[in-house]
């Protein structure tokens, strides 16, 4: 578990070529905690995309969409946040279902067509996903399906024409020509040929061999490898797979109806998202209840963190009782063009301080969450929030020295490193306080 600005990273849920993936908690005030999917950049030369699949994402609102809540930069690093989906990729699910019954094969492919949809009449912006893989389609427990990853989704003629996954690129992408929408009708029917026949389409250790077969290796219809497939359900996929792109479907929609039809006409029939949620769930029970598990246990031991341990007391405590010091030493210096200058570094100071303590006094309650039955014992903790309270207590009396040395006391035992900040900001105020006492002091030598 790791603190990460407002997130409580507590897992490493996946990691792709731009980023890694982990699942947080967002927590707040009063002790409200959301779950969340957190994605950090791993390398500064995808900045600019990455920032890219920030903007373009967050303007997503699909239902089989991975929906993109926030960005920004914690700690030197990008990130962004995303709905948590709980549940799995495509790739875990054909893993485990082995082969899949072709009205799940109807469901997922439809939801993917879908989103594909949607995306490519974005905003009329031409946006071509150009990562469609198993990998980059989630699964959730309860049936819904969601397309995710937009770390290269750029409009058709976009200045860069990257593309993801090898073994989903287009033939005529690999050959040098530039993507068109088609590259990702070609991308979807390569994972629902893997749908249907539970194997990989075009995959080899060796990427050469991979841009080989993409381009001129043999494409098998589904039926041949897996019986229960119609004739039907070859056609669209096998058109999908067409290497001129100019014989694929012309969009997605196009492609999702002739799907319909193969369906229809093969006596497929569709299901509803609780079906398929049945059969997920019947294939991953004992998964489900072990996140069940760990979620819960997350849960249960944020609230011990951030409510139990009293963080928004301490945090008020001490910046009620600092405020009016400092306000005191404000209201001195008022008259002088001098002392208001100096007034404002220190409401600065003042301002830095509170939040300083009101971070520092989260992450401590967090730790001391953390580590109670893991690193420290009770009596450890209970010496080390004696020490803080008595420390905040002189604080509030100004004596700034005293208290600055028990909090760093209270920190040392708790094992917190990040304390530079708080005891910078009160040696500022205890130089700030020196600095008045000595002006005091010569305004009375001066009278006398
Ligand atoms: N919002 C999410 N909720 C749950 N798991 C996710 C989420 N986003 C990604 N993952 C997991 O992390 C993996 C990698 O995420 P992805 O966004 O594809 O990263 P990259 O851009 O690095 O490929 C996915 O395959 C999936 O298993
Ligand atoms: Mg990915």
């Amino acid at each position: 578990m790791k603190k990460f600005g407002q997130y409580i990273i507590t897992k490493e849920i996946g990691e792709g070529g731009m980023g890694k993936v982990y699942r947080a908690w967002k927590v707040s005030e009063a002790g409200f905690k959301k779950l969340v999917a957190i994605k950090i950049l791993k390398s500064s030369k995808h900045t600019e995309l990455f920032i890219n699949e920030a903007k373009i994402s967050a303007k997503f609102d699909h239902e089989n969409i991975v929906k993109t809540n926030n960005f920004g930069k914690i700690e030197n690093s990008f990130f962004i946040e995303m709905e948590y989906v709980k549940g799995i990729n495509l790739m875990e699910f054909l893993k485990k279902a082995n082969e899949i019954p072709l009205d799940i094969f109807l469901f997922i492919s439809e939801k993917i067509l879908t989103a594909t949809e949607y995306i490519h009449n974005f905003e009329g912006r031409r946006l071509i996903h150009r990562d469609i893989n198993q990998k980059n389609i989630l699964i959730s427990w309860t049936g819904g399906v969601k397309l995710s990853d937009f770390g290269i989704t750029l409009p058709q003629n976009d200045k860069i024409d990257p593309f993801g996954k090898l073994s989903y690129v287009p033939p005529e992408v690999i050959s040098g020509n530039r993507w068109t929408q088609q590259g990702d009708i070609w991308s979807i029917g390569v994972v629902m040929w893997e749908m249907l026949t539970s194997q990989r389409l075009f995959s080899s250790p060796n990427p050469e061999e991979v841009k080989t077969k993409i381009i001129k290796g043999s494409i098998p219809p589904p039926s041949s490898i897996n019986p229960i497939v119609t004739e039907h359900i070859d056609e669209v996929v096998m058109k999908a797979l067409s290497r001129n792109p100019f014989m694929r479907y012309n969009s997605a929609e196009e492609m999702l109806n002739a799907l319909k039809i193969a369906c229809e006409k093969s006596s497929i029939p569709q299901i509803y998202q609780k079906d398929f949620a049945e059969f997920i769930q019947s294939c991953f029970s004992e998964k489900i209840r072990e996140e069940e598990a760990e979620i819960a246990e997350e849960e249960r031991k944020i609230p011990d963190l951030l409510i139990e341990n009293q963080s928004g007391k301490i945090s008020n405590e001490i910046t009620e009782k600092i405020t009016p010091t400092l306000n005191k030493t404000q209201k001195s210096n008022k008259t002088s063009e001098k002392s208001a200058k100096k007034e404002k570094t220190k409401k600065h100071v003042k301002r830095k301080i509170k939040t300083n303590i009101k971070e520092l006094s989260l992450f401590f309650g967090i730790f001391l969450g953390f580590s109670t039955g893991i690193l420290k014992s009770i009596y450890e903790i209970k010496k080390a929030q004696e020490f803080l309270k008595n420390g905040t207590k002189l604080i509030s009396q100004n004596n700034i020295s005293a208290g600055k040395e028990l909090i760093k006391k209270s920190f040392e035992i708790s094992g917190v490193k990040e304390i530079e900040f708080i005891l910078r900001g009160l040696e500022n105020v205890e130089q700030e306080n020196q600095q008045a006492e000595k002006q005091k002091n010569f305004r009375k030598v001066q009278k006398r």
